[in-house]
C-alpha cells in the first residue's frame, strides 16, 4: 500500500517538474506541442535552472556566454527571456544570443541538441537576423552536467548563423537497460543462498559442533538420506525392468527351470 502512494506521488511529481520546463522553455510553433518535444523536454527537467558559464577570449577581449537551462539568465524584472546571454568583460555591453520563448530541440540516441532563438538581432552580419544559439548536450555518465563551452561562432553566412556550444550530461543518454534477465537474476540468487548455506553450516558444524571430515557438512544425514531417496525415485522412474524382480526371481526363476532340460541334454549328448 505504501509504495503505491509512493509511485502515484513520484508520477505526480514528473508530471509537475516536465509540465513547468514545458511552459517555461516555449517551444518554435509550439501552439500545438509535440509528444516527441516534451519528452525531450522532460529529459531535460534535472538540468533547469541550471547556470553555466565559459569565457572566450577575442583579441583583447573577453566575453562571457551564460547559459541557463530553461530559465532566464537575467533573474529580476528587466529580463526579456535570455536564456543564453554574451556579455564584454570589463564593459556594459551584452548581447542576448537566444531566448527561451523560441526553444527548439531535437534529440537522437545520445545527445539532445537545444536550441535558442530570437536572440538580439546581429548589427550587419548574417542579413541583421537574430542571433540562433545551439547548445549540443552529449551523453556522459556519471555527470549531471559539465564541461559547458563555445565550440564556435558561425557568422559569415548570409543566413542562418549560429552560435555554437556543447556540454556532457548523464540526462542525454538512452535509458539504462539490465543487461541481466529475471530468469539469471533468479539463478544467481539461489547461487549466492547455497553457497551461503554451506559455508554458514561448514563454519556451524567445525566451530561450534566440533565436526570433523564429512560431518563438516550442513545436515549432513538428511542430504544422505534425501540422496537415497533421490536414487530410489529415479531408479523407480528411469529404470523400465523391475531391478528387484530381477535378482528375486534369479536362481529359483523360470530361467533356471529352463535351463535345466538343456543341461541335461548337455550330459545326455556325450554319453
Ligand atoms: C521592476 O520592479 C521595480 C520595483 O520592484 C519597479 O520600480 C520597476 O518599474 C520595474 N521595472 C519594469 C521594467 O517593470
Ligand atoms: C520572446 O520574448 C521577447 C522578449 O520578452 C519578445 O520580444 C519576443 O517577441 C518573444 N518571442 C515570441 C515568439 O513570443
Amino acid at each position: 500500500m505504501a509504495s503505491v502512494v509512493w509511485y502515484v506521488c513520484l508520477a505526480g511529481l514528473l508530471v509537475a517538474v516536465s509540465g513547468q520546463i514545458v511552459d517555461d522553455c516555449v517551444l518554435v510553433g509550439g501552439e500545438k506541442k509535440s509528444d516527441v518535444d516534451v519528452a525531450i523536454l522532460a529529459k531535460l527537467a534535472p538540468l533547469k535552472n541550471k547556470r553555466f558559464e565559459a569565457k572566450v577570449e577575442e583579441g583583447s577581449d573577453t566575453y562571457v556566454y551564460t547559459f541557463v537551462v530553461c530559465g532566464r539568465v537575467i533573474t529580476n524584472n528587466t529580463s526579456t527571456n535570455e536564456g543564453l546571454l554574451q556579455t564584454k568583460v570589463n564593459s556594459k555591453d551584452s548581447s542576448v544570443i537566444g531566448r527561451i520563448n523560441e526553444t527548439h530541440v531535437i534529440s537522437g540516441s545520445d545527445w539532445i541538441l537545444l536550441s535558442y532563438r530570437g536572440g538580439d538581432k546581429y548589427d550587419s552580419h548574417c542579413g541583421s537576423e537574430p542571433r540562433t544559439a545551439m547548445i549540443m548536450i552529449s551523453c556522459t555518465k556519471n555527470t549531471l552536467a559539465d564541461g559547458f563551452m563555445v565550440i564556435k561562432e558561425e557568422r559569415s553566412k548570409s543566413t542562418e548563423c549560429f552560435y555554437l556550444f556543447e556540454m556532457d550530461s548523464s540526462v542525454a543518454c538512452p535509458p539504462e537497460e539490465s543487461h541481466l534477465s529475471a530468469g539469471s537474476i533468479l539463478l544467481i540468487v539461489f547461487a549466492v543462498l547455497v553457497a551461503l548455506y554451506l559455508i554458514g553450516g561448514f563454519v556451524y558444524q567445525r566451530f561450534v559442533v566440533g565436526a570433523k571430515g564429512m560431518e563438516q557438512f550442513p545436515n549432513i544425514t538428511f542430504w544422505q538420506e534425501f540422496g537415497n531417496l533421490v536414487a530410489d525415485g529415479c531408479d523407480f522412474v528411469c529404470r523400465s525392468r523391475p531391478r528387484s524382480a530381477d535378482t528375486a526371481y534369479r536362481g529359483v526363476g523360470d530361467d533356471q527351470l529352463a535351463e535345466e532340460p538343456e543341461e541335461r541334454d548337455d550330459h545326455l549328448l556325450p554319453m
